[in-house]
C-alpha cells in the first residue's frame, strides 16, 4: 500500500449542517490524515497556515498542501443510494415505457448478458469511473443475478476506490426463463456472495479494523413480484445472522400495475410495505427504492422499523411511475436519500436528480390548495438528501456526508468551467455553489476524493 502524508486543503467549502441548512465557509484549512480521515478544520486563510501549523504541531515540510483557486470550493461527495450498474448501457432508452413492460423488453435482456464476466468487467469499469468522475463517492449498487459478475463489480469498486454497497440481485419467480434462479440457487449464491467479503469473516471482524470497509454487501431481493416467500425468508435470516444485520435493498411501490400484482401474490399481507415487514426485511439497514404510492399507514410502518427511502425522481418521471411525497416523508422523520436509478433514470450524475427532486416537490406545492402552507423541498434540503441523507440511509452518517473532524474525506473539488456557470472575480462561495448546483455539471468536478485518495474528476 502506498504511504501517504497528511494533506492540507486551503480554500472554500460548502456542506450541510442540518436538513435545511448549508454552511458556506470562504476560507478554511482542512487537515486530512494519512488514512484519509479529517483531523481538524480551521476557518482561516492560507496566510494563517504557518501560525496554524505551529499551533497544530504540523511540520510543513512533511505535508502535502493543496491550495484551491479563488473560484474553486470543496463539496462533500454525492451518495447515490439506488442505481443498477448493469443497466448503464441502456441509459436514455425506454422513455415512458411502464415498469413491467420496461423490465421485460429492455432491462432483463440487458442484464442477462452479464453471465459473461469479461463483458461485465468492461461495463463495470466504465460505470465506476464515470460515476466517480460525476461526483458519486458512494453508490448503492444492484448487480445482476450472476455471482461472478457481481464479485467483479466489488473488485472494481475497490480498485478504483469508490465507496459502495454492492448487491447480487435475487429473483426466483415471475421472470423470464433465461433470467431467473432456482430458489435453492438464489439462496446459496446470496450466501456465497456475502461470504466472499473477507471482512465479514468472524476472525477478521474480531480484529476490528480501524476504518469501516470501503465496499460492503447488501442483500438484494429485486422486488416482491420476483421473489418467493421462501427466498424472502432466507434472505432475512441471512441478514440477521450478522451483528449488525446486513443491509438490504429492494424496490417498493413504484408503479400501479406492480402494486396490484403484489396484492394478488401476497393476499395475506396488509400492504406492499407489509409484505417486506412480514418477511422480516424492514430494519435500520433497509433501503427502499421509489416509494411513489405509499399510504400513510405504510409510511408509518417504514418509520417504525427505521428503514429508509431512496427517492428516484428522474426514474419516476422517465418511466412514468409517479411522484413520491418527499416532504411528507421528511416531516414524518423518515430517512431519505437520492437515487439515480439508472437506467430507469437517465442521469448518471446526482445533480439532475437533486434538481428534479426540488421541482417535483414544487409541483406538489403548486397543486396544493393551501400552497402557502406546503413547503417545497429547497435546494439545501435536496443537497442534504444527496449527501448526508444518503449517508444516514446507508448507516454511514458517522463516516461521511459532510466535513467534520473524525469523518473520512470524501470530497469534490469544484472548479467552475462548464459553459453554463459564469463566475465573476470575488464572487462569494454561496453564489459559486448555487450556480454549480443549478447550472453546472460534471465538467465542473475537477477532482474527486474518497477516503482522501484522488480517484476521479473531469480531467480523468
Ligand atoms: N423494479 C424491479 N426491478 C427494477 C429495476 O431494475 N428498475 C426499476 N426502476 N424498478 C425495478
Ligand atoms: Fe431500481
Amino acid at each position: 500500500m502506498m504511504i501517504r502524508s497528511k494533506t492540507v486543503y486551503l480554500g472554500s467549502y460548502v456542506h450541510s449542517v442540518s436538513l435545511d441548512q448549508l454552511e458556506h465557509v470562504e476560507h478554511a484549512i482542512i487537515c486530512v490524515g494519512e488514512t484519509g480521515v479529517i483531523e481538524w478544520i480551521e476557518h482561516a486563510g492560507a496566510e494563517d497556515l504557518p501560525a496554524v501549523s505551529v499551533r497544530r504541531g504540523l511540520v510543513l515540510d512533511d505535508i502535502e498542501v493543496v491550495e484551491l483557486g479563488p473560484d474553486e470550493f470543496l463539496s462533500p461527495g454525492f451518495i447515490d443510494t439506488h442505481t443498477h450498474a448493469p443497466q448503464y448501457p441502456n441509459n436514455g432508452l425506454g422513455h415512458g415505457v411502464p415498469l413491467l413492460e420496461w423490465l421485460d423488453t429492455l432491462t432483463f435482456p440487458t442484464e442477462r448478458r452479464y453471465k459473461d464476466v469479461e463483458y461485465a468487467r468492461g461495463v463495470y469499469e466504465r460505470v465506476v469511473q464515470t460515476t466517480l468522475n460525476a461526483g458519486t463517492t458512494m453508490a448503492c449498487y444492484y448487480g445482476t443475478l450472476h455471482l461472478e459478475a457481481t464479485q467483479a463489480l466489488v473488485d472494481i469498486c475497490l480498485e478504483k476506490g469508490q465507496r459502495a454497497l454492492v448487491g447480487k440481485c435475487s429473483m426466483d419467480r415471475n421472470s423470464p426463463d433465461t433470467y431467473v434462479e432456482y430458489t435453492s440457487t438464489a439462496i446459496s449464491s446470496a450466501q456465497d456472495f456475502v461470504a466472499s467479503f473477507p471482512h465479514l469473516h468472524p476472525a477478521v471482524t474480531a480484529s476490528t479494523p480501524s476504518l469501516p470497509p470501503l465496499v460492503q454487501p447488501i442483500l438484494t431481493p429485486r422486488m416482491a413480484i420476483s421473489t418467493t416467500p421462501e427466498l424472502l425468508t432466507s434472505l432475512s435470516t441471512l441478514a440477521k445472522s450478522f451483528d449488525p444485520p446486513l443491509a438490504i435493498q429492494t424496490h417498493l411501490s413504484e408503479n400501479d400495475e406492480e402494486i396490484r400484482t403484489v396484492g394478488r401474490l401476497f393476499p395475506e399481507s396488509k400492504s406492499y410495505t407489509a409484505v417486506y415487514d412480514d418477511f422480516g426485511l424492514l430494519g435500520p439497514g433497509t433501503v427502499l427504492a421509489h416509494c411513489v404510492h405509499l399510504t400513510q399507514e405504510e409510511r408509518e410502518l417504514i418509520k417504525e422499523k427505521d428503514a429508509g427511502i431512496s427517492h428516484c425522481p428522474t426514474s419516476n418521471y422517465f418511466i412514468a411511475s409517479g411522484e413520491a411525497r418527499v416532504r411528507e416523508m421528511l416531516d414524518e422523520g423518515i430517512k431519505v436519500g437520492l437515487g439515480s436509478d439508472c437506467s430507469g433514470g437517465y442521469a448518471h450524475c446526482l445533480l439532475p436528480v437533486l434538481r428534479l427532486a426540488t421541482h417535483v416537490s414544487q409541483s406538489h406545492a403548486f397543486a396544493n390548495a393551501q400552497r402557502r402552507a406546503y413547503k417545497p423541498l429547497s435546494m439545501p434540503e435536496a443537497f442534504y438528501l444527496a449527501t448526508m441523507g444518503g449517508a444516514a440511509l446507508c448507516r454511514l452518517d458517522n463516516v461521511v456526508g459532510n466535513f467534520v473532524p473524525g469523518k473520512e474525506f470524501d470530497a469534490l473539488r469544484i472548479k467552475p468551467r462548464s459553459p453554463g456557470v459564469w463566475v465573476h472575480k470575488g464572487e462569494k462561495v454561496e453564489d459559486r455553489f448555487a450556480k454549480w448546483i443549478w447550472a453546472g455539471d460534471d465538467r465542473d468536478i475537477r477532482e474527486v476524493y474518497v477516503r482522501g485518495r484522488l480517484v476521479g474528476g473531469s480531467s480523468r
